[in-house]
């Protein structure tokens, strides 16, 4: 029979009893007689204190950080302690020894990323991950209690859906293709067929831009509805980061508070979420005595004055065409717009989703693939999907890693990711 071990999360229910533990020494501490181990496991940290003669002392006593190792121990309350617990050690095993750690309080942060593969397990790390599983969870459950399916697109394409600034190029055969900035294109042929779909998947950007909110390959959630109106789409948006975030807090809010999230604003997230239009924004940064031209992508320090203003996410409708790509349906009110809507993150944390109304008029979108200088051969399958009973649909694309980034309160988004992507780092 196997042992059953503790998670050092449930300790503070244990008090008084022995326990099995295992985990990696996130810090040690020898006297003469005793050792002190602050022990991690992927639920928590605690102290353990070991005395001479207790079974194992000498080999603790020469443990360097990030060994791992069992011990059997008593539960004592401690006050003083983060968790409210104290683990008093009878018996410790080595299990794996560790080297001297290479990397120092205080490292270069391109050397933290160099040693990406050991630093996964600091605490901040470890915890941003779990939010993030959270929030895929939370998506997949949104959408499933909704009856969309699940569908899997190709990574690697013939055509850009963002434009042909940012693909990375792939031999594929000796014939050239791309990796795929987004699974929208042949979502929009299989709404044909399934009416509602979304997808959880990687997309692919050949970034030249170093911000704190770029990376080269990312993590989508994309939904694509057949029969939709573009305000069912916003609904749908505003109701998806409405049950993400909230489910995030109820499972999530210890690592959140350590992770100096702001709780009360998080709290606060909820539907509906405002609706400005692209000219609204002109105005509000003109008052702001921000300079910004028509038909302008919003840049960070924009994005950040305009943010301001808002407490919750809030949309952005009504871009102009030429900002936007080609596959957007023309507003038919304003057809200098485009019927589509960016969210925002409040405090300057960026865009979170993209999406938009699907422009169905062959000859339009041939007119916009023009405008953008592409070649319409590619596309030809993409147009033909119009000619056979083409239906109004809509659809968003999510960035998992700023949703991850702006509800973890994250500096960069490299950090909302395990190993990230960005124009200088493909390693490790
Ligand atoms: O706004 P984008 O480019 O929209 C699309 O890709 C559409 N085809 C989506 C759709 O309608 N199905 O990208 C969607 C989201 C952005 O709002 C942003 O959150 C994220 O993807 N994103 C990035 N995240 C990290 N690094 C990058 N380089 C990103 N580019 C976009
Ligand atoms: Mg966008």
């Amino acid at each position: 029979m196997s042992k059953e071990f503790t998670p050092i999360g449930e300790l503070g229910k244990k008090v008084g009893e022995k326990v099995d533990l295992r985990g990696w020494i996130h810090r040690t501490r020898s006297g003469k007689d005793m050792t002190f181990i602050v022990l991690r496991d992927s639920t928590g940290t605690v102290q353990c204190v070991i005395k001479e003669g207790a079974k194992g002392f000498p080999d603790a006593q020469a443990a360097l950080r990030e060994s791992s190792l069992t011990l059997v121990g008593t539960v004592h309350k401690d006050p003083r302690a983060p968790t409210g617990v104290e683990v008093r050690v009878s018996e410790l095993k080595i299990v794996g020894p560790a080297e001297a750690y290479p990397l120092k309080e205080g490292t270069n942060p391109e050397v933290l990323l160099d040693k990406r593969h050991l630093t996964i397990r600091s605490r901040k790390i470890t915890m941003t991950l779990q939010v993030r599983s959270a929030i895929l969870g939370a998506i997949h459950e949104f959408f499933r209690q909704r009856g969309f399916y699940e569908v899997q697109s190709p990574s690697i394409t013939k055509m850009a859906c963002e434009g042909g600034s940012t693909l990375f190029k792939v031999d594929y055969f000796g014939e050239e293709a791309y990796l795929s900035q987004s699974w929208q294109l042949h979502a929009e042929a299989g709404v044909h067929a399934l009416e509602k779909l979304y997808c959880v998947a990687p997309a692919f950007r050949a970034e030249k831009s170093r911000t704190r909110q770029h990376l080269a390959e990312y993590w989508t959630a994309e939904a694509e509805m057949a029969w939709c109106t573009h305000e069912e789409s916003l609904r749908l948006q505003e109701e998806m980061i409405t049950h993400v975030v909230q489910t995030v807090l109820k499972k999530h809010k210890k690592e959140l508070e350590e992770l100096g999230a702001d709780i009360t604003k998080l709290e606060k997230v909820k539907a509906p979420f405002r609706r400005v239009s692209y000219r609204e924004v002109l105005d509000m940064l003109k008052k702001d005595g921000i300079r910004m031209e028509w038909g302008d992508d919003l840049t960070g320090t924009q994005e950040k004055a305009l943010s301001k203003h808002f407490q919750k996410p809030f949309f952005i409708t009504d871009w102009p065409k030429e900002a936007k790509a080609f596959y957007m349906l023309e507003n038919p009110k304003d057809p200098k717009t485009v019927l589509c809507a960016d969210l925002e993150a409040p405090d300057g944390f960026g865009e979170l989703i993209g999406g938009s109304a699907r422009e169905t008029d062959v000859k339009k979108l041939l007119a916009n693939l023009k405008r953008e200088k592409a070649d319409p051969k590619p596309y030809e399958w993409y147009l033909e999907v119009r000619k056979f009973g083409s239906v109004p649909h809509c659809g968003f694309g999510l960035g998992i890693e700023r949703l991850t980034m702006w509800i973890c309160n994250l500096d960069h988004i490299r950090d909302a990711i395990e190993f990230p992507r960005t124009i200088n780092r493909v390693y490790p």
